[in-house]
């Protein structure tokens, strides 16, 4: 029964057909999604720290409206994602303590301080840039409630890049205290952008795996290349150089050359001694505490009306 279950699975994944929560899927399938969309849930509300640094002091009105909603576009991220993961039989509960006990991951590139306005822009245009490249394949993942959960999340993070990306622009031609202000926080985030799509495909764990259960559709390299191929022009466009004295178009490959990553600093920043790895965790855990009272009232809220209409 269970080799006929296994062909089943296997025929769905090769026809390309969604697998859904209530099909048979092989347990490895299951925690590998697991891992995978907690992880991306993670990073989506650690994700909220740096911007929402700059939401008090953004330098407009318009500009603090922008940030506020994009904020809460990556926590309403998150809830989708989370919810995404319950479907695979766990609990958001059990999602956070792992992320709080350091058992789960979030993205690299949130141990990175923002230290000027700059950075709002920087992070819009480059990594949420970066996210776009790696999460529009990620809509055609076969595992269903993951790859409709993108869906939302892609339209969502272009106003996110383009919003960034207006932002620089704005500095770029600005003073020229603005536009040196543009330069560094880009010479600051490029990098570490980079080391979002993962590690070498040589040193990725789980690619092999994850694109033969058409989880992953391209491999970390892959991606990084794509990424880079859409990122030099804008950068130009901007009027603003990336910190890659390599990067250089090949005519012959049709891409763009580009300088070795630091991958002694990508590992280092995962056993969390990146420049903000503690202080992002921190707040997490303060705020995951501080909202206790709310889900204790929200629960018991929902017993007391749950029992009276019998629902
Ligand atoms: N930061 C932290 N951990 C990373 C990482 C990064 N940039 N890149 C890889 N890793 C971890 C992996 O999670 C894995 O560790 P694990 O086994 O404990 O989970 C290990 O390094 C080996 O990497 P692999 O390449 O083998 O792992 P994956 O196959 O999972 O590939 C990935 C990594 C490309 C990030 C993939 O997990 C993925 O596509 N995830 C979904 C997208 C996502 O999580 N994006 C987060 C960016 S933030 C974001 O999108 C928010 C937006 O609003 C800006």
């Amino acid at each position: 029964a269970q080799a006929a279950r296994e062909a089943v699975f296997d025929a769905a994944v090769a026809a390309d057909e969604r697998i859904e929560p209530r099909d048979w899927m092989p347990e490895a399938y299951r925690a590998s999604l697991v891992r995978q969309i907690a992880q991306h849930a993670h990073s989506e509300i650690i994700g909220m720290q740096p911007e929402a640094n700059w939401i008090t002091r953004a330098p407009s009105l318009r500009r603090k409206a922008i940030l506020m909603a994009k904020v809460q576009d990556e926590a309403g991220h998150g809830l989708y994602l989370y919810s995404a993961a319950e479907t695979l039989g766990v609990s958001r509960d059990e999602l956070l303590d792992k992320l709080h006990t350091g058992r789960q991951k979030y993205s690299s590139i949130f141990n990175y301080p923002t230290l000027t306005w700059a950075d709002v822009g920087a992070i819009g245009w480059l990594v949420d840039g970066a996210a776009i490249t790696n999460q529009v394949p990620l809509c055609r993942c076969s595992y269903g409630p993951y790859a409709r959960a993108m869906v939302r999340v892609c339209k969502e993070e272009s106003f996110h890049q383009r919003q960034g990306y207006e932002a620089l622009l704005a500095l770029s031609r600005g003073t020229e205290a603005q536009h040196a202000m543009a330069q560094d926080a880009v010479d600051r985030w490029w990098w570490p952008s980079l080391m979002m799509f993962g590690p070498p495909d040589d040193e990725s764990t789980h690619t092999a795996q994850a694109m033969a259960w058409k989880i992953k559709r391209h491999s970390n390299d892959e991606l990084r290349q794509r990424f880079v191929d859409i990122a030099a022009p804008q950068a130009e466009a901007l009027g603003l150089t990336l910190p890659d004295p390599d990067l250089k178009w090949n005519e012959e490959r049709g891409h763009y050359d580009f300088g070795p990553i630091d991958w002694a600093e990508f590992w280092d920043v995962l056993k969390g001694n990146g420049p903000c790895n503690d202080q992002r965790i921190n707040q997490r855990r303060r705020a995951h505490e501080d909202g206790a009272w709310v889900r204790e009232a929200a629960a018991a809220y929902a017993r007391k009306h749950t029992g009276q209409h019998g629902e």
